[in-house]
């Protein structure tokens, strides 16, 4: 199993008040599987995200990203294992404003000191025909061409898992059709797990199984 969510908790206080989003969440995903996670907005996608990076802790509960136990990390532990296993696309695309395409890509593998990180950026940013555009920075690059430097930034280190937010969320039909086509085709390619939440049920039908967020759980459909 590559992902594993044990009775998992999390709420948050907003001054008084108490807000829950999960209660007792439990769900797997297997190695190399596809996963489509949808839901109302507010329901909590993107806190279980957070939750699965380690970016935030839950109350309670545990995850077990391929058998290591996030309870049993240190903070700096958890940090490296997720600079190392996890990528990430984010709506907004999270680049990094002074560095050029070929920089941001570069930066996971930099990080988890990877070797050739140059060469492999390079290809990645060929896989997702954007070979002209190496030296341009996120502020020069039109919003499909951002999204796919963030595609090929989460799969430089060949991260086991890739968290995608609403990737294609703020793309016209045909460049987020283009950008899903690139993510899957370098997700196949490599075997990597997807989780993939989403708001269009086309693109939730290119994952294997798709999943309902309601009231802190997740139920098939
Ligand atoms: N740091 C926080 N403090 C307090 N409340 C929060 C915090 N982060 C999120 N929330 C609340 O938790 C709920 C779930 O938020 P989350 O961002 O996970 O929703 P979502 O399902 O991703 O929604 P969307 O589809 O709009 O992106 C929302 O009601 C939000 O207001
Ligand atoms: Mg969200």
């Amino acid at each position: 199993m590559m992902l594993k969510i044990k009775s998992l908790k999390k709420s948050y206080s907003q001054g008084l008040e108490t807000i829950d989003i999960f209660q007792d969440l439990n769900f797997q995903v297997q190695k190399a599987q596809t996963v489509a996670i949808m839901g109302k907005s507010g329901s909590g996608k993107s806190t279980l995200l957070s939750l699965i990076s380690g970016i935030i802790k839950p109350n309670n509960g545990d995850i077990i990203l391929d058998k290591v136990s996030y309870k049993d990390l240190k903070e700096s532990q958890l940090n490296d294992f997720r600079a190392s296993n996890i990528g990430f696309v984010f709506q907004n695309f999270h680049l990094v404003s002074y560095l050029n395409a070929l920089e941001n890509v570069m930066l996971p593998a930099k990080v988890c000191g990877i070797s050739n990180p140059k060469e492999k950026a390079i290809e990645l940013l060929k896989d997702v025909g954007l070979e002209h555009r190496l030296n341009h920075l996120p502020s020069q690059l039109s919003g499909g061409e951002k999204q796919r430097v963030a595609i090929a930034r989460a799969l430089i280190h060949n991260p086991k898992i890739i968290l995608a937010d609403e990737p294609s969320g703020n793309l016209d039909e045909e460049t987020g059709i283009a950008v899903m086509d690139k993510l899957f085709e370098l997700i196949k390619k490599n075997n990597t797990t997807l989780i993939l939440v989403t708001h269009s049920k086309d693109v939730a039908k290119r994952c294997e199984e798709t999943y309902e967020l309601v009231l802190g759980d997740l139920t098939k459909c």
